[in-house]
């Protein structure tokens, strides 16, 4: 593939604030110089209680800027040029405060004068918790700094270090780095999929019994969501079509949100033509024969009410059909909870599609943050160790990318 000039005239000015997930930044640091992207690193006095100083530096092998008047640093570059010296400036993890500060153009440190002086865009990836994160102070800062064309990355939502449960969660690194790549527009190497198009359907689908009630599975669209973020990562135009989930879109996706069975169908041939389409999405298989216009009464002494079901449309099957708007790569998901392979082997072929991403959900993986997944193609059979959601997403973007366009170069496979 060609690739266009080295990946190292990309730089990032990362500012680490104070947060538990500062430790994540780290991590982040990683990936991005692996991927061949230069870092600077401003660390808060807050952050620095978090990480030190010593670890940013010899992860970025650049020197790290802390203080606002540091004369050292004043003297090799101000920090009008340090807020103007990269190509993006990234704040992870954005905490409430940091948030709040940049959203009304406070500027007493360092990382709060770069945000301002700063002429490049910027990406934010909160972290905080939960209620700080839906209060409304901060959702009022988070419409401000959008309205100012900050772009946001997560916060996921899961288990926080603070005891609580819910969105504030700082977005994995792998979620960030996709984030950062399609902000960069990064070269063509980082981007095999420029130019392509992927449908990925995610989550569940609630089907309604009356106004209040509904049938629906335990998919979290966490997988889905993942793959959605790694594969505009790489430079595909996404279409997310989503059943209800708890998640935010991830940068630089277009999502469609629909409830039903029959709505995700409608939604997904929209978005057709598509070069290749992944239904991540766990569909209910049927839903209820009538949906009633007001609340199902409980009548007394009387029995229940009878729920007559019947069967749902078959997304997968149906975009697997042969014809001008069959995409070039059909990637179906298959939940079991025995006879994985078998299964998966069959669910393919009865499906028509061109691989099956097999995984066991018999443990908790349906809202879980790891999958262990076995790919099923024509060529058989490729079991994968149990990994996050992100690294599964990861891994099979890139095959993806492989399927679509060819061999990839190592650069983009190491990303
Ligand atoms: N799927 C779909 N539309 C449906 C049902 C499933 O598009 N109405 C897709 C899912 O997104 C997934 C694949 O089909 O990619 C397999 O889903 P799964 O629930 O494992 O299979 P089912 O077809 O429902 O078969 P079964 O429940 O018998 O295992």
């Amino acid at each position: 593939m060609e690739t266009q000039g080295p990946v190292k005239t990309k730089s990032v000015l990362l500012i680490v604030g104070g947060g538990i997930a500062a430790y994540k930044s780290l991590e982040l640091v990683r990936l991005l110089v692996r991927a061949g992207i230069g870092v600077r690193a401003i660390l808060t006095e807050a952050g620095a209680q978090f990480v030190t100083p010593l670890s940013l530096s010899a992860l970025s092998g650049q020197p790290v800027y802390q203080a606002l008047f540091d004369l050292t640093d004043e003297a090799e570059m101000g920090h009008i040029q340090l807020s103007r010296s990269a190509d993006l400036v990234v704040v992870a993890p954005a905490t409430a405060d940091l948030m709040a500060k940049a959203a009304q153009g406070l500027a007493p440190d360092l990382a709060t004068t770069a945000l301002l002086a700063t002429d490049k865009p910027v990406l934010m990836a909160p972290a905080m918790n939960v209620r700080m994160w839906q209060h409304p102070a901060t959702q009022r800062n988070l419409a401000t700094l959008t309205a100012d064309g900050v772009r946001f990355v997560g916060p996921d939502e899961g288990a926080m270090a603070c005891g609580e449960f819910g969105p504030g969660r700082m977005a994995e690194p792998e979620a960030i780095l996709a984030a950062i790549l399609a902000q960069l527009e990064a070269p063509a190497a980082h981007r095999p999929l420029a130019g392509t198009r992927v449908l990925v359907t995610a989550g569940p689908t609630h089907e309604p019994i009356d106004p209040v009630r509904y049938i629906a599975n335990r998919s979290s669209g966490k997988q889905g969501y993942a793959l959605a973020a790694a594969l505009a990562g790489l430079g595909a135009e996404v279409t997310l079509v989503s059943g209800p989930t708890a998640l935010p879109a991830p940068a630089g996706v277009h999502r469609l949100s629909v409830e039903t069975a029959r709505q995700m169908l409608d939604a997904a041939r929209a978005a057709l033509p598509v070069d290749a389409a992944v239904m991540v999405a766990a569909v209910a298989d049927w839903r209820p024969a009538t949906t009633e216009a007001r609340k199902v009464k409980k009548g007394e002494g009387a029995a229940p009410p009878p729920l007559t079901l019947e069967e749902n449309p078959d997304i997968l099957a149906t975009l697997s059909r042969p014809g001008p708007d069959r995409p070039r790569l059909v990637v179906g998901f298959a939940a079991e909870t025995n006879d994985v392979i078998p299964h998966a082997v069959a669910k393919r072929a009865r499906k028509g599609c061109d691989w099956i991403v097999a995984n066991d959900v018999s443990g908790d993986v349906m809202g879980g943050d790891a999958n262990a997944v076995s790919l099923v193609t024509a060529d058989g059979v490729e079991t994968w160790p149990s990994l996050p959601k992100d690294e599964v997403a990861r891994r099979l973007a890139l095959r993806i990318a492989e399927a679509l366009v060819g061999p990839l170069s190592g650069t983009a496979e190491s990303l």
